[in-house]
């Protein structure tokens, strides 16, 4: 028994503005990982149109996704930094994916159901497919492991079933190829082309909530701009949006158990956590007992500590667009490379001539 070779992918979209949730529930995990991994990361520019086709800033949005990636920390020379519409090869063996997944699990698709709403029939194809899309993203490198946040779990679980079926069924015709890895699937033994993707969404913050609601998700969607602290926001906005972040009126406990029923509170903890690299434990075993009025200027301190260096290099990089193209370009010639290599073993494994 082999192993696929480990590689991290994971993608952002270019829309709208970035905020604490996608940065503690991906980007900060991107960084870390690139310590000791090869890691590809995306701005995944073709997947901003399946819910909106026309946007009049798009180019600016994806060097915006570029800029935070890089100020996060993100090396471009030993990774892969790249906006996916230079590489075909996605929507090619997205293509096929389509033809491998099935109608009866895309209809399962929570987030689907939520974006398209209840005029169903007025979403894009391209909405429906979007998991296909993004299946052949992180395949397309054969990539094993996918920071991402928790809202991402059931696309990744439909990746993992598109990789199945397509092991499956063109089991007889990898073989003969030697291009195949023998693996386990629980206690299955597959011969796979296609390796399982193993999600990465541990961590205190897998769901960062809105500051207004405990029990939704932070989100750039919500009209309200105080529910969610965005990377471009400056010291001011940060601080005004702790000191109004919805509470209960306890103090905090001081085990993770007293965490149960008090969203908001469990989301600040959260928050405090992943921004300080601790566990919610660690952070309570600080602040059990104290209030939220010492509680939360602790928690703005840490979060402009964090997040104004990245605020103001992403201003910076924002002033030259030359030199985030550069390195798009850059990465997307690397990518493309790999890509290319996986999709004429595709073709072969599927047979069609080249
Ligand atoms: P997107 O662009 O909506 O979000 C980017 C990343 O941020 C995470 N995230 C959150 N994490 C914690 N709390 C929140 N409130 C929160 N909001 C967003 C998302 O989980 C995501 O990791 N479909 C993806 C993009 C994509 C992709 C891929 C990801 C396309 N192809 C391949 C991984 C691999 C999306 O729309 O993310």
């Amino acid at each position: 028994m082999t192993e696929f070779k480990p590689l991290v992918f994971s993608g952002v979209q270019p829309t709208g503005n970035l905020h604490l949730g996608n940065y503690l529930g991906a980007i900060r995990k991107f960084v870390a990982l690139q310590e000791n991994n090869d890691c590809i990361y995306c701005v995944v520019d073709l997947h901003a149109l399946t819910a909106q086709l026309v946007h009049e800033d798009m180019a600016t949005q994806i060097r915006s996704i570029t800029a935070a990636f890089l100020a996060a920390g993100i090396d471009p020379k030993k990774h892969i930094v790249f906006n996916q519409s230079q590489v075909p090869q996605h929507s090619e063996l997205a293509w096929i994916f389509n033809c491998v997944a099935r109608i009866g699990w895309m209809n399962r698709m929570t987030q689907f159901k939520d974006k398209a709403g209840k005029d169903r029939e007025q979403a894009s194809l391209g909405l429906y497919a979007y998991p296909s899309l993004m299946a052949a993203d992180i395949l397309v490198y054969r990539a094993t492991h996918v920071p991402v946040g928790e809202d991402q779990k059931q696309h990744l679980e439909l990746a993992r079933d598109i990789a199945m079926k397509f092991n499956m069924d063109f089991a007889e015709k990898i073989r003969p190829t030697g291009l195949g890895i023998d693996i386990k699937v629980g206690d299955e033994p597959v011969h796979a082309y296609f390796p399982m993707v193993e999600p990465l969404i541990d961590g205190p913050a897998p769901r960062v909530m809105s500051l207004k609601d405990g029990t939704k998700k932070m989100s750039k969607s919500d009209p309200s701009d105080l529910s969610r602290i965005n990377l471009m926001d400056d010291q001011d906005a940060i601080s005004k949006k702790i000191r109004k972040a919805k509470t209960d009126p306890d103090a905090l406990p001081s085990e993770t158990d007293g965490l149960k029923g008090r969203p908001e509170a469990d989301n600040l903890v959260g928050i405090f956590a992943a921004l300080a690299d601790k566990s919610k434990a660690e952070v309570l075993s600080e602040f059990g007992g104290q209030q939220f009025s010492v509680f939360k200027p602790a928690l703005i301190d840490l979060a402009v500590e964090v997040l104004a260096p990245i605020n103001a290099e992403m201003r910076r990089l924002m002033e030259d667009p030359g030199h985030i193209d550069a390195v798009l370009r850059d990465g997307g010639e690397r990518a493309r490379a790999r890509a290319e290599k996986t999709m004429n073993e595709v073709r072969d494994i599927i047979g069609f001539v080249r």
